[in-house]
């Protein structure tokens, strides 16, 4: 299965993809989440990031479709993974492209994750991370039952750099001038769905698998 998760600033992307990797045991790859290792490492790759994750501006696309060549090489992309935030301009969604096809997958599905701008600030500026396992919590709307500390391990949560209301704003729009124009290029390859992400959490993944055409155990 190798499954590509569109959507703006704050849709459920990593929400989502948390779920595929419990039912479906490939892969996560968010250039997002890559990006933020990077920086909290203090790698090269980090410094060079944190200046346009900050500004809430696109990561350079040979910067960004370098890192992305090389994990999708490894040995554990060959049954399936879930790309989540890449591509994001079309020159990355045509290097992606060129990678596969050497690589000899194909895309089984690219899911977009729609939600409308208006409702996006509220959730990404009430998102909560946990630091140790990275799961994604809400203050209001999937609140963690342990307050300050994820559910699922115990970790204490934090907020990101990017996630103040003036980033979010800032993202939103790159989002429509540099990715939005992906949906017209999948939807040209027959390989898009396009899923209302203002359902509750469970009703989209609902969506997202069927979308997938997998029988469910
Ligand atoms: P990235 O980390 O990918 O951020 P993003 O695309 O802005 O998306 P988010 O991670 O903010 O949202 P999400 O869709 O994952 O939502 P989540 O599930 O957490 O990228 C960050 C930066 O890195 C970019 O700005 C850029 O600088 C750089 N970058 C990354 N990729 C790049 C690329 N390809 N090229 C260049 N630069 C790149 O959910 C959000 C919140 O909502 C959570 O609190 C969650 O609990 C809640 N929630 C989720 N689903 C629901 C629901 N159905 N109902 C109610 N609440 C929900
Ligand atoms: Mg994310
Ligand atoms: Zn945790």
């Amino acid at each position: 299965m190798y499954i590509l998760l569109m959507g703006p600033p704050g849709a459920g992307k990593g929400t989502q993809a948390a779920k595929l990797v419990e039912e479906f045991k490939i892969p996560h790859i968010s250039t997002g989440d890559m990006f933020r290792q990077a920086v909290k490492e203090g790698t090269p790759l980090g410094k060079q990031a944190k200046e346009f994750m900050d500004a809430g501006k696109l990561v350079p696309d040979s910067v960004t479709i370098g890192i992305v060549k090389e994990r999708l090489a490894k040995a554990d992309c060959k049954k399936g993974f879930i790309l989540d935030g890449f591509p994001r301009t079309l020159e990355q969604a045509e290097a992606l492209g060129k990678t596969l096809l050497a690589l000899g997958i194909n895309l089984t599905r690219v899911v977009n994750i729609n939600v409308p701008h208006g409702d996006l600030v509220s959730r990404v500026t009430g998102r909560r991370i946990c630091k140790s396992c990275g799961r994604a919590f809400h203050v209001e709307f999937n609140p963690s039952t342990k307050g300050e500390n994820c559910d699922a391990c115990g970790g204490q949560l934090y907020q990101r750099a990017d996630d103040s209301e003036a980033t979010v704003v800032n993202r939103l729009s790159v989002y429509d001038a540099q990715t939005q124009p992906l949906i017209a290029y999948y939807e040209q390859q027959g390989l898009y769905t396009e899923i209302d992400g203002r359902q509750p959490i469970d009703k989209v993944y609902e969506g997202v698998v069927k979308s997938l055409k997998v029988e469910r155990a």
